[in-house]
């Protein structure tokens, strides 16, 4: 979609699809591959998230990842998604600070890979952050709920807005990032209600990842939905695959094979004329 440079096409094509009434679907993808399967898959939007830092980069949390092995990857997104829009996420520290540092992060994600649209965690001071890119032109994607880039142990992944008080400050701050230019949110981790609650409040996509059925649109994890990472994922995920599973028992067969000598076989090699090998030996034979 970016190969037209058109961030505006992108926008349309979530309006549009907001007003289908059929539900978005919003998948992550880190790299040249994954980009490719969400989009011969049939997704509307693909998403390269921070959660990269965890998926691919094995860090602890998404607030490790520098901004340059984002861009990295997410360059790699784009070279494969080129039919559906590309939101970029702005990562930990690259933006908060002032409006001038998240508009310069936003347009690399823009400009230097390709993104059209960008995405960012949270409201309160970050309404001006949006309000600032939205200005240079550069579509933004809001993100309530639980905020990834706020978490700093393992155990701060649990729900938000289960208290009345938390609960509207959800609501508050989803309206606010509408009010200020959003063009989307997404929404995480909140009771099914608080999720249902926005989507009826807010006129723009809302899109879900453990926020019920009745948001606008459900994004999930590539890793979680293929099954490719370890240990545990959020009670919000659906595997559909066994994937690490399956590499690992390839891997595992094709070792086997090697050190029983049953890899490779003939068929998997060049052959060569037995005369071009006999003159090789005997040639070697006459200069030693
Ligand atoms: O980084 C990410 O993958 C995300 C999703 C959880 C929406 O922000």
């Amino acid at each position: 979609m970016r190969r037209d440079g058109s961030s505006a096409a992108a926008l349309s094509t979530l309006t549009a699809l907001r007003a289908s009434g059929r539900p978005i679907v919003m998948l992550t993808a880190y790299d040249f591959p994954s980009g490719r399967v969400a989009e011969e898959a049939g997704v509307d939007v693909v998403l390269v998230g921070d959660s990269a830092a965890m998926t691919v980069l094995g860090y602890e949390t998404t607030r490790a990842i520098a901004t340059d092995e984002l861009l990295m990857l997410t360059r790699a997104v784009r070279r494969a998604v080129t039919r559906v829009p590309l939101v970029g996420d702005l990562p930990f520290g690259s933006y908060e600070h002032s409006d001038a540092s998240a508009v310069a992060t936003a347009r690399r994600f823009v400009d230097d890979a390709g993104c059209d649209t960008v995405k960012l965690e949270g409201a309160g001071t970050m309404l001006a952050r949006v309000r600032a890119i939205v200005a240079a032109g550069i579509p933004v994607v809001g993100h309530v709920g639980l905020l990834p880039q706020s978490v700093t142990s393992p155990d701060g992944y649990r729900a938000r807005g289960r208290d009345a008080e938390q609960a509207l400050a959800i609501v508050a701050d989803a309206e606010a990032l509408e009010t200020v230019g959003c063009v989307a949110l997404v929404i995480e981790a909140v009771p099914a209600e608080i999720g249902a609650l926005v989507t009826e409040r807010t006129s723009i996509p809302v899109i879900g990842i453990g926020a019920g059925a009745a948001t606008g649109g459900q994004v999930l994890v590539y890793h979680d939905l293929l099954g490719l990472g370890e240990g545990r994922v959020p009670r919000f995920v659906r595997r559909y695959a066994d994937t690490r599973g399956t590499l690992v028992d390839a891997v595992r067969r094709w070792a086997d094979d090697v050190r029983s000598g049953a890899f490779p076989t003939r068929e998997e090699g060049y052959g060569m004329p037995a005369e071009a090998m006999a003159e090789v030996r005997e040639r070697l034979r006459m200069s030693s």
